[in-house]
């Protein structure tokens, strides 16, 4: 199993803060909103007596309410298409589970949400990638790519929208281009959506169940996580309109008995948290966005990509190797008392070699923090000798 390249730092920072620096956590997706009050109180004011299991695909009251919100968000899905998971983690081993065997291949543009990797190792599965760019704001892959590595082999393209690591949103000509080529080769196409709230400057999230005719292909990975602050519930979900897989994930959902309960209850209540929460967080994102892209492109030497969803992004700094970076801004620097650390970027990527100097850095610091943290970059970036 390949390790995390964003956890894999952590003892590096354990020992910096017991050195008695302070750090900035750039490196991990945990954002400090706070989790929406009606799921809150819904755990409070509970009065189970009995925390039993639930039924595998997870509670039909809460899968109902979420094919309600999908409807909100033109996605028209019912709760049978509907499996709840524990994360979107366990929404994605189950989907590779359910449509791949061992020595099968998923195609995924890179740079790509690490864990892809673990996942593709645990299901012997091969990841083959296609390389997006920096330089085009990592867009989609030219179509033709894609087309080039699809074998016998190939049971799926896998994308993440807006993206992790790389904040990019894909348009509707993107998603359509995606679904020809889908369509064609009879390949699943997986999106995982988990940050579909979190798009900005005034465009839209174009889902791939949105897509006419791919209800046979289409599969969404979801969460709760990251929409209403709850990475600690572990809910997540599968949708597809394809009911042989639905029927196949079901197997593996059995297997595991049942979602979390306690957190179903939490997480159907968070259903109905006011859309002025969500107006108040995209603000709050924006802002931290702004600040966080301005502060980088002022530096010197340091390339970065404007992303229009999710929280993160890639810059590309002037060192040779960013791994190295980041373990010396842990180890070896501070700037008044306070360092940062940052996810080098290299373990986003599966090609080898490719992302050596590129960091991902996740905007989950209130605008303040930020603003430190990024001219803590750029005195590290003044002294740093690779
Ligand atoms: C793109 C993406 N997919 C899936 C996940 C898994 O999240 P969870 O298991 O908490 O739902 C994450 C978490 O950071 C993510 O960034």
């Amino acid at each position: 199993m390949p390790e995390s390249p964003i956890r894999k730092l952590v003892p590096y920072a354990e020992e910096a803060q017991k050195k008695g620096k302070n750090i900035y956590y750039l490196n991990i997706g945990q954002p400090d909103i706070k989790t929406p009050q009606v799921a809150l109180d819904a755990i409070k004011n509970t009065t189970i007596e009995t925390l039993a299991y639930s039924r595998s695909e997870g509670a039909e009251s809460y899968r109902i309410k979420i094919s309600d919100y999908y409807k909100r968000n033109s996605i028209v899905v019912s709760h049978n298409d509907i499996i709840v998971t524990t994360g979107g983690s366990e929404a994605l081993l189950f989907a590779f589970g359910s449509i791949m065997d061992e020595g099968d291949e998923i195609i995924i543009p890179e740079p790509f949400y690490a864990n892809y990797n673990g996942f593709s190792t645990a299901s012997g599965v091969k990841v083959v990638p296609v390389i997006s760019k920096i330089e085009d704001n990592f867009a989609l892959p030219p179509i033709e790519e894609f087309e080039k590595l699809i074998t016998a082999k190939t049971k799926a393209i896998l994308i993440c929208n807006p993206g992790n690591p790389t904040g990019y949103l894909y348009s509707k000509e993107e998603i359509k281009q995606l679904a020809d080529i889908v369509k064609k080769h009879d390949l699943f196409l997986i999106a995982d959506e988990v940050y579909r709230e979190f798009v900005y400057d005034g465009v839209d999230h174009y889902s791939i169940l949105q897509e006419p005719g791919l209800e046979e292909h289409a599969i969404i990975i979801d969460s709760v996580s990251k929409r209403y602050s709850m990475c600690g519930a572990r809910i997540g979900y599968l949708v597809s309109k394809n009911t042989e897989f639905i029927k196949t994930a079901l197997k593996f959902a059995q297997a595991r008995l049942s979602p979390p309960t306690l957190a179903q209850i939490a997480s159907e209540a968070a259903l109905d948290t006011p859309q002025s929460y969500f107006d108040d967080v995209k603000e709050e994102y924006v802002k931290r966005r702004n600040t966080l892209i301005e502060g980088l492109e002022k530096i010197e030497g340091v390339k970065v990509a404007k992303p229009n969803g999710a929280f993160y992004c890639i810059a590309e700094l002037p060192v040779k190797n960013s791994d190295h970076f980041a373990k010396w801004l842990l180890e070896s620097f501070d700037y008044n008392n306070d360092t940062v650390m940052v996810a080098p970027a290299a373990g986003f990527y599966s090609t080898p070699g490719v992302g050596l100097n590129q960091i991902r850095i996740a905007y989950v610091l209130n605008n303040e923090s930020l603003k430190t943290a990024v001219k803590i970059l750029e005195e590290a970036l003044k002294v740093y000798k690779d």
